[in-house]
């Protein structure tokens, strides 16, 4: 069984994703991670983030794997660094690239395409696997995107504003590239998270897949 889970950052996609999985005994992958992995290696190897050229050449001897969970890159694991900032305002440009995309793309089918896997992402149900057996896009306002992400920040939150301005950033630019564009494919099921604890989206995709 695969299952896709698309939709915008900050709709709640890895934490219910990731308890689905456990509900369900899925192999579950957030796709981003993947991103800003390769986007960590491009930055640590000294390459400007939009030398298309240069990336197309380091992709030859790239080698991706995951285990226990963890995203290697050439026997790398980069998760402590994934988050940090400069890798969160480069992913969007490298996630762009379509030799990139195709690179990733490859790689989660032949890595799960035998396996029951729950993945989140923002193509999974349109590019990556067309064919899952169940797809959802998950959904919720700019301003409850940016109320949880300031909560997860705690006194870190400097600012609601700038924090909903780059997540409208970023959703203009998932929505907006040529390949891959973040959108619900037309056999998803839309939930609105808005309103929703993740308690109750974990439920409605479970009553769904049932
Ligand atoms: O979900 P996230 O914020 O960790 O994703 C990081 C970046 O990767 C974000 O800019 C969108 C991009 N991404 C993508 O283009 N396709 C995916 N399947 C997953 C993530």
């Amino acid at each position: 069984m695969v299952v896709a889970v698309d939709g915008p950052a900050g709709a709640g996609k890895s934490s219910i994703a990731k308890i689905v999985a456990s509900k369900l005994d899925l192999e579950y992958i957030d796709s981003g991670a993947i991103y800003r992995s390769l986007t960590k290696k491009i930055l640590d190897s000294g390459l400007k983030i939009d030398d298309y050229t240069a990336i197309e050449t380091i992709l030859t001897t790239t080698e991706l794997n995951i285990v226990n969970k963890k995203v290697f890159v050439n026997g790398l694991d980069y998760s402590l660094f994934i988050r940090e900032k400069d890798v969160t305002d480069a992913v969007p440009v490298v996630s762009a690239n379509p030799p990139v995309r195709s690179f990733v793309n490859g790689f989660l089918n032949k890595f799960f395409g035998d396996k029951p896997v729950i993945m989140d992402g923002r193509d999974i149900g349109t590019e990556v696997f067309p064919n899952a057996d169940y797809k959802f896009y998950l959904d919720a306002s700019v301003e409850e995107r940016a109320r949880r992400r300031c909560d997860e920040l705690g006194t870190k939150c400097q600012s609601f504003e700038e924090i909903k301005s780059s997540i409208s950033k970023r959703d203009y630019n998932d929505m907006n590239r040529q390949i891959g564009p973040l959108k619900k494919a037309d056999d998803a099921i839309y939930i609105d998270t808005t309103q929703l604890s993740i308690d109750e989206v974990v439920n409605k995709i479970i009553e769904c897949i049932k």
